[in-house]
Parts: structure tokens; C-alpha cells; sequence
């Protein structure tokens, strides 16, 4: 592949996906060994600019580029100067004076890591840009999904909850569509974006509608950060809505998975029983997310492909 950038899903073919997903799958047993630890990215090094909250995509990339060799720069926005009033592109720009081979940025601005690819010298991956896309995460969840289902294609998988503002929704609905799966989204009117079927799915505001006969059920949590008013009149409305919990999954195929990229909201989007019950696959997810990332990164820093 030529790009040296992983910005998002929807301007990739489903070949380079299918590229990266089987990259990831090479990587996975890295960390099953006693030595977890490849010299594939050694002198090369990656820089995390985390300008907005993140557990599992910054703790996944950080191990990433260990595992790989590569020796990591992390900045955080509360410890930064953008506090003191730095721009994004003078703080990358600054950052770029280090050389280093990729910059990972998570940004609450949609377009933030394109804005930086054109304008610093390094290759940039995308961690999450706003309501934007999250491609990574939409990596991970299918590379979870084709080890359970052994395909894509085919597959209907119904996301449920705040499409309006969910980066990880637009990153899934691109990958899955490419790969050939039947995408349902579902929410409150208030919570479906005007126009998000011209991405590649159908929208539906009937939960059991999106759920009857789904092979993947992904619950999303409401991103109340983004919104500038109340989307529904109460959490707990919203979970009676709009909630999985065990009655609900019933009309899902037998051996549903159901997924969640995280931060869970218990009891609000995912009742504790789903969440911990036998079609749970989320820390499966949160796994396989470490070889997704070990991948991007090494995608973008040039590596050779490992023997
Ligand atoms: N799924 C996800 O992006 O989680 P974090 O915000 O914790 O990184």
C-alpha cells in the first residue's frame, strides 16, 4: 500500500483493509509469548498526542510501539502547552522537530489529523478525531468480528445508540460496508445524523428492529461531551428505549456477539448482565485492539513486512 497515513476507513478499498486486518492477525501471538517483544520498529519512533481522554486507544498504542521497539514521546493535553494557548499545528510542528517516524493524535476536532498530515513532516494516525472516525477502533472490531463469524460479508450487524456523535459508528459502518455486511443503525431521532445511509447502512429508530436476527449487536455509549443539549429526557428512559439487556438480545440470531468499544455506561446503554454475559466479546475487543495498533503503526513507519 502507498499511503503512509491511516486518517480513516472511508477512503480505503476493502482490499487494504483486508490488508491490515491480516497485518494485525500476524501480530497477535507476539503477545502471547514470554518475551513480548519484536525488534520490527527499532530506532524508529512514534510520538502520542493525546489532546482529548483516552484509556484503551492511548494504553494499546503505547504497548504497540514497545512491542515493536520503538521508542515513544508521549503528550497529553492537560500537561501540554496547548493549555497555555499553543495551536495544534505549532505543537505537532514542534513535535516534528524530533523527527519522529509517526505521530498518533487523538483530537475532539473532526479533521484535526488531516489538517496535521498536510502540513508536518510524518506519517499521522488517526486515534480519534471528534465525531469523525476512530479507524483503528473500526479495525479492531472487525478483526474480532471475522474471528468469531470467520467472514464479513454477509453478516448483519446492528449499531445501536448515539450515531450522531460517534467517531467509532463512521469508522464501523465504512469497514463493515466495504467488507460486504448488512449495516443497521438505530437511535433516537434525535440521535440519527439526516443522511447517514449515503455511508453504507440503513437507519432505523426501532430497537428491535435493528436487533432481530442481528449476528453482531454493537451497543454505543451517549457521548454527552459532544452534544450541546440533552438528547433524551433521562438516562434511565434511554435504557428502557434504547438499552440491550437480556430480553431485548433474545430476538438476536443465537451466537449474537455483542460489542462495545468502551467507555461502558452500565445500566444506561448495556445492561451488567450483556455486558458480562457469554456473547460478550468487549475485552476481547480491548485485546485485539493492541494488535491492531501494533499493525497501524507499523504500516506507517515504513516497516518490513515480519518474516
Ligand atoms: N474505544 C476507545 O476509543 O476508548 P478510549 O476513549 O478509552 O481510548
Amino acid at each position: 500500500m502507498a499511503r503512509r497515513h491511516l486518517l480513516d476507513l472511508q477512503s480505503l478499498t476493502g482490499a487494504e483493509i483486508e490488508r491490515l486486518l491480516d497485518l494485525a492477525e500476524s501480530f497477535e501471538d507476539i503477545s502471547l509469548r514470554a518475551v513480548k517483544k519484536v525488534p520490527a520498529l527499532r530506532g524508529r519512533t512514534i510520538c502520542l498526542l493525546f489532546l482529548e481522554a483516552s484509556t484503551r486507544t492511548r494504553a494499546s498504542f503505547e504497548l504497540a510501539a514497545k512491542r515493536l521497539s520503538a521508542d515513544t514521546l508521549s503528550v497529553s493535553g492537560s500537561a501540554s502547552s496547548v493549555e497555555k494557548g499553543e495551536t495544534l499545528l505549532d505543537t505537532a510542528r514542534n513535535l516534528a522537530a524530533y523527527r519522529p517516524d509517526v505521530i498518533v493524535l487523538r483530537h475532539k476536532a473532526s479533521g484535526a489529523p488531516h489538517l496535521l498530515a498536510a502540513h508536518v513532516d510524518a506519517s499521522i494516525v488517526n486515534a480519534g478525531d471528534g465525531a469523525h472516525e476512530h479507524p483503528t477502533q473500526g479495525l479492531l472490531d472487525l478483526l474480532t468480528i471475522r474471528r468469531h463469524c470467520r467472514r464479513i460479508a454477509g453478516l448483519k450487524v446492528a449499531i445501536i445508540g448515539d450515531i450522531a456523535h460517534s467517531r467509532v459508528a463512521r469508522s464501523d459502518i465504512a469497514g463493515l460496508s466495504r467488507l460486504g455486511a448488512e449495516v443497521v443503525v438505530c437511535g433516537p431521532p434525535t440521535m440519527l445524523p439526516t443522511g447517514i445511509e449515503t455511508l453504507g447502512c440503513t437507519a432505523t429508530s426501532s430497537r428491535e428492529e435493528a436487533v432481530a436476527d442481528a449476528d453482531v449487536v454493537m451497543m454505543l455509549r451517549i457521548q454527552k461531551e459532544r452534544a450541546a443539549e440533552e438528547l433524551f429526557p433521562s438516562d434511565r428512559e434511554y435504557a428502557a428505549a434504547y438499552g440491550l439487556d437480556p430480553q431485548v438480545l433474545r430476538a438476536a440470531k443465537p451466537d449474537c456477539l455483542v460489542m462495545h468499544p468502551g467507555p461502558v455506561n452500565r445500566g444506561v446503554e448495556l445492561h451488567p448482565d450483556v455486558a458480562d454475559g457469554p456473547r460478550s466479546v468487549i475485552l476481547e475487543q480491548v485485546s485485539t485492539g493492541l494488535a491492531v495498533r501494533m499493525a497501524a503503526l507499523y504500516h506507517c513507519a515504513g516497516g518490513e513486512l515480519p518474516a
